[in-house]
């Protein structure tokens, strides 16, 4: 196990941040799930040894982070929710300082790889301080990956990025996890993109893990069965849909041309719609679940 923490606890004053949180994370890729406020960059700053527990248990690769924070520093890679580095250096620069603290020998050549596999090499010899809050971020992604660690934590890495840069990034995460075998702990609450990467995943609020497993189990347990069926005619299918006893729920938007149905039984449904499209002689252009596999995840748990 990675990193293994129990009962952990911590208040801020009055504010109860982390309430017995308990989480196992394992070899893989793993998304840690939560609203804003749920402990999740406490939860992180706990287990990097930045902030002391209250009470509860924490170990990374054995070692507890608020004595041993050091030497769990320097074998894993972090990228912070909102990383500051110095300004005047350049990105090549401060990249280069970083591999030469991993022990990397040659740190420039590691350096200019790195900072070509993030998408910045175009800006390498530019002063940090004239880089976007994307540019940031993707030199934070390559500050936590440059010395080959085991393990590496992404505090919201996809937050100030674009959609292509958010898809860029995550495949590199993903590339990375499949080829230099590293593992990830990956916060966020933008899901979409997520599960693209995430094995396993864990749901955070109000300061507990509320849910935690493969990402193919927790959607099995927690699949919503929303589906939203795109069509020209919506209105002569409704009509039909809504007399089956599978069907939960059932609204038509007219004017977008779709029917979004909640259905006990995906198969049933599907399988029911074109026969219904053939006989009826009806288009159908998709039929989709509503929500990402995550995101279904998400609002089950979140509603319960
Ligand atoms: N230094 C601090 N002082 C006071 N309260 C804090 C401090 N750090 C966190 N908190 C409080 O602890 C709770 C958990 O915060 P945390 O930053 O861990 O949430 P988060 O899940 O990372 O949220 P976000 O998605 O917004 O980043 C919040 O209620 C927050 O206000
Ligand atoms: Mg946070």
């Amino acid at each position: 196990m990675i990193l293994e923490i129990s009962n952990l606890t911590k208040s801020f004053g009055r504010v109860r941040a982390l309430n017995g949180l308990n989480l196992k994370v394992d070899r893989g890729v793993t998304g840690l799930i939560g609203p804003n406020g749920s402990g999740k960059t406490t939860t992180i700053k706990i287990s990097l040894g930045l902030l002391k527990a209250d009470d509860g248990s924490v170990r990374v690769f054995g070692m507890d982070p608020w004595t041993q924070g050091y030497e769990i520093r320097r074998r894993l890679g972090v990228l912070h929710e909102k990383p500051s580095y110095p300004g005047e250096l350049t990105g090549l620069e401060l990249l280069k300082y970083k591999a030469s603290f991993c022990g990397i020998r040659d740190a420039e050549r590691r350096a200019r790889e790195v900072i070509e596999a993030v998408g910045l090499k175009f800006a390498m010899d530019r002063p940090i301080k004239s880089y976007s809050a994307g540019m940031v971020q993707r030199l934070g992604l390559a500050q936590a990956i440059i010395g080959h660690p085991e393990f590496v934590i992404l505090d919201e890495p996809t937050s100030n990025l674009d959609p292509t840069g958010r898809a860029e990034i995550l495949d590199l995460i993903a590339s990375l996890a499949r080829e230099e075998d590293i593992s990830f702990l990956i916060s966020t609450h933008i899901l979409s993109e997520l599960e693209r990467v995430c094995e396993r995943v864990a749901v955070i609020l109000n300061g507990r893990i509320v849910a935690e497993g493969s990402l193919q189990s927790m959607a099995e347990k927690y699949s919503l069965n929303e589906y939203t069926v795109e069509l020209a005619e919506p209105d002569i299918l409704a009509q039909s849909l809504e007399k089956l006893d599978f069907i939960e729920d059932l609204r038509v938007d007219e004017d977008r041309g779709r029917i979004y149905v909640k259905a006990r039984d995906a198969d049933a449904l599907k399988r029911t719609i074109f026969k219904l499209a053939l006989e009826m002689n009806l288009h159908i252009i998709s039929i989709k679940p509503t929500y990402g596999v995550l995101e279904q995840i998400y609002r089950h748990i979140l509603e319960c």
